[in-house]
C-alpha cells in the first residue's frame, strides 16, 4: 500500500561505477539507500526515453547494483551510461524471496541474468549465514566469455558449494545444462528449498530435475519476467491469468503458479 502512495515517482541516483561483464551485459552500481530485498526488482528509467524492470543484483545500504542487458530501445540507452551520470529509480516492488525458509538448505540455480536476483538472495544469505542449511549454488552461462560476476562467483566458491557449467564445451569447465549437471549431481533435496531465476525453459527443465529427485512443487520457487508497465499492479499488463507478476510475485512458488502459466499456454494455443 506504501508503495502505490509514494513509490510512483522516479527519484534520480547517481551512478557510482560501471563495469563491462561481456559485450552486450554491464553492472552499474547506483548510489541509494532504496535497499531492494533479494528478489524484487525496481523500475529504473531515463526520462524521454523510456523506462525497464531491473531486479536488484545486491543486497546493500548504501547502493544497488543493476546488472543489465542490452536488449532493446530502453536498456541500450542505460547501457550508454557511464560513472557520475544520473539515473532514475522508483520503487524496490514486488514480493520476492521467502526468507522465511531460514533453517533449511538451499539450493539456488540460474541461468545467464538470472544470476541478478540470486546475487541479492546470496548477499543477503552471507550477512545471515547462521539462519541457513547447506548453500549449493547452480550457475548455467552459454559460454566461458559469458560469465557473469566472475569475481563474486570466485569468493563465493571460498564459502558455498558452486557448480558451474556451460552451454558450449571449454576447456576446464563442465559442459552441458543446469538440469543435466543437477541429475548427475544427484543432490539431496530432502531439507532443500530450491530457488531458480532465469529463461522458462530453463526453469522447466531444472524443475522437472528436481522433482525426479524428489523435491515437491511447493519447495521449489521461480522468479519471473513479464513484459510490466506500471509495476505495481495498476495497468494489468504483466497479468498471468488471475495473478500480477509485479504485484504478487516476482517471485512464485511453483505449485501455485503452474496452473496459471499451462491455462495461459492453453489459452494462447487456442488463439492461434
Ligand atoms: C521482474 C523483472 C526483472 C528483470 N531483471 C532484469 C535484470 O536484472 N537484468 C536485465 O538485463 N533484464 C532484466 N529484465 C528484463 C528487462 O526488463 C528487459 O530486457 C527490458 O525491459 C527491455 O526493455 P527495452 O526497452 O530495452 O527493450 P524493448 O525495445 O522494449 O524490447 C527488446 C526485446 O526485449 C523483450 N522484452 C521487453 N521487456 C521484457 C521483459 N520484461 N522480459 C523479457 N523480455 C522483455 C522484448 O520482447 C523484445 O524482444 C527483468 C524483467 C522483469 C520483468
Ligand atoms: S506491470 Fe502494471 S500491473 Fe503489473
Amino acid at each position: 500500500m506504501m508503495q502505490k502512495e509514494t513509490g510512483y515517482l522516479p527519484k534520480r541516483y547517481n551512478i557510482k561505477s560501471v563495469k563491462e561483464m561481456t559485450s552486450d551485459v554491464k553492472l552499474l552500481r547506483v548510489s541509494s539507500k532504496i535497499n531492494p530485498l533479494p528478489g524484487q526488482f525496481i523500475e529504473v528509467s531515463i526520462p524521454g526515453i523510456g523506462e525497464c524492470p531491473l531486479a536488484s543484483c545486491s543486497f546493500n545500504k548504501d547502493y544497488v547494483d543493476i546488472l543489465l542487458r542490452n536488449a532493446g530501445n530502453t536498456t541500450s540507452e542505460i547501457f550508454k551510461l557511464k560513472a557520475g551520470d544520473k539515473i532514475y529509480i522508483r520503487g524496490p516492488y514486488g514480493k520476492g524471496f521467502p526468507l522465511e525458509t531460514c533453517g533449511k538448505d538451499i539450493l539456488l540455480a540460474a541461468g545467464g541474468t538470472g544470476i541478478a536476483p540470486v546475487t541479492s538472495f546470496i548477499e543477503y544469505i552471507e550477512k545471515n549465514r547462521k539462519k541457513f542449511g547447506k548453500i549449493t549454488i547452480y550457475f548455467g552461462f552459454r559460454n566461458k566469455d559469458y560469465i557473469l560476476l566472475k569475481d563474486k562467483i570466485l569468493m563465493w566458491k571460498k564459502k558455498f558449494n558452486i557448480r558451474l557449467t556451460l552451454d558450449q564445451k571449454s576447456p576446464g569447465y563442465l559442459n552441458g545444462f543446469i538440469n543435466q549437471l543437477i541429475e548427475k549431481d544427484h543432490p539431496n533435496v530432502e531439507n532443500s528449498v530450491a530457488f531458480i531465476c532465469g529463461p522458462e525453459i530453463m526453469m522447466k527443465a531444472i524443475t522437472k530435475s528436481l522433482n525426479s529427485l524428489g523435491m515437491k512443487n511447493n519447495k521449489i520457487f521461480w522468479s519471473m519476467e513479464r513484459r510490466m508497465e506500471c509495476g505495481f499492479g495498476n495497468c494489468g499488463r504483466c497479468t498471468i491469468q488471475d495473478v500480477y507478476v509485479c504485484e504478487n510475485g516476482p517471485v512464485f512458488r511453483y505449485d501455485f503458479i503452474k496452473p496459471r502459466i499451462e491455462n495461459e499456454e492453453h489459452a494462447n494455443e487456442v488463439k492461434e
